[in-house]
């Protein structure tokens, strides 16, 4: 069952401000002329803010770096010495932009106003005013400054949220998949283990090419993967001691493509897995399967779990023949690296693994 979203912050109130007294949010009134100052901070703490005065622009700055920011509302005069209101709303919008301030003046110019909500001013206010007027575009003002944070919390939440749960889906269909390649091997005692090992063996190579961080990941995960498609493949085919007959042949090949299929919640993810598992077939004479890729169209991904693949491959015991030493094996390798296989993988995996002997191949 899905965790109930918190309540947002005490910063992101739900509620505009009550008339009177319940409130303790901080306001700033700034104003060169103390008898209007005064007036409103009486006003203000009618209405149950914590006022905070200013006589200058500056002033008011200094009042807001002591503050921290933490004041919701700020009101202010436009004519004042030195920074004047205009200059003061601008700083005061770029340095704490969830503030809202209201602009007061005594001028009628219609263009002032505009100007100032061009710049990001809540609202304007004409001199004088009156309690009941200040209160009412007060609440408005917070009352929009509490959507707007609000808002923007449950937004934030919920975006970690889903990146949470996208992240479990994946988790949990990983976990699945990987059970399934259990399962698969559980079944078939020649290739227990092989997936692991080819896991191994491509994960050292392509660190080797330089892979490091997710793509790394994507090594491992997908030579853990590369015959999840096996498990459609029927268990006589799979075990058959001799040749394979044409159709035989042609049930092997669609497991690449098959496991793609099963694996495709990976691919907005995980595409490098995908291609690992639909192409560790391919051969770079474009003689593999499914698709007939050569060179470099092969992903150097699936171009290196073909390595770890092959060399597992003739290393391990098989119904239709014996294990090879790995000297062997490694001189299989480079026999048929630049036809089947990519020869800088071909040797990055030779140099992974130098003392080749000492590899515990049948764990
Ligand atoms: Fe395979």
């Amino acid at each position: 069952m899905p965790e109930p979203i918190p309540e947002p912050p005490p910063g992101a109130p739900a509620a505009a401000l009550p008339v009177a007294g319940a409130s303790t949010a901080n306001c700033l009134v700034v104003d060169d002329e103390p008898g209007v100052r005064r007036s409103l901070v009486r006003m203000l703490e009618a209405q149950g803010f914590r006022c905070y005065e200013a006589g200058s622009g500056h002033e008011g700055l200094a009042v807001l770096e002591r503050l921290q920011g933490e004041s919701p509302l700020v009101i202010s005069d436009m004519r004042m010495p030195e920074l004047d209101g205009m200059g003061f709303l601008k700083e005061v919008r770029e340095r704490y932009p969830d503030t809202s301030v209201i602009m007061l003046s005594g001028m009628t110019e219609t263009a002032t106003a505009v100007d100032c909500l061009h710049l990001g001013a809540a609202d304007f206010l004409l001199k004088p005013i009156s309690l009941g007027e200040l209160q009412a575009r007060v609440t408005r003002v917070l009352e929009k400054r509490a959507l707007v944070l609000q808002n923007r919390f449950y937004q934030q939440h919920l975006e970690h949220r889903v990146k949470e749960q996208a992240q479990r889906i994946q988790d949990l269909f990983l976990q699945g998949v990987q059970m399934l390649a259990r399962a698969l091997e559980a079944k078939d005692a020649y290739t227990r283990g092989h997936s692991i090992r080819v896991s191994r063996y491509a994960v050292a190579t392509a660190a080797r090419l330089g892979f490091e961080g997710p793509a790394l990941d994507c090594i491992r995960l997908g030579g853990e993967l590369h015959d999840i498609g096996k498990i459609g493949t029927r268990e006589a085919v799979l075990h058959k001691p001799g040749s394979l007959t044409d159709d035989e042949f042609r049930q092997i090949t669609e497991h690449p493509a098959l496991g793609e299929r099963m694996l495709s919640p990976l691919a907005y993810e995980s595409p490098q897995v995908l291609c690992i598992v639909r192409s560790h077939h391919e051969r770079l004479d474009g003689r593999g399967f499914p698709d007939g890729l050569r060179g470099d169209t092969i992903p150097l991904e699936a171009r290196i779990v073909a390595v770890a693949d092959t060399f597992d491959a003739m290393t391990t015991e098989r119904p239709y023949r014996a294990s090879r030493s790995p000297d062997d094996a490694i001189a299989e390798l480079r026999r048929v690296a630049g036809t089947q296989l990519d020869p800088d993988a071909v040797e990055a995996f030779v140099s992974a693994f130098p003392d080749l002997g000492a590899l515990p191949l049948s764990a």
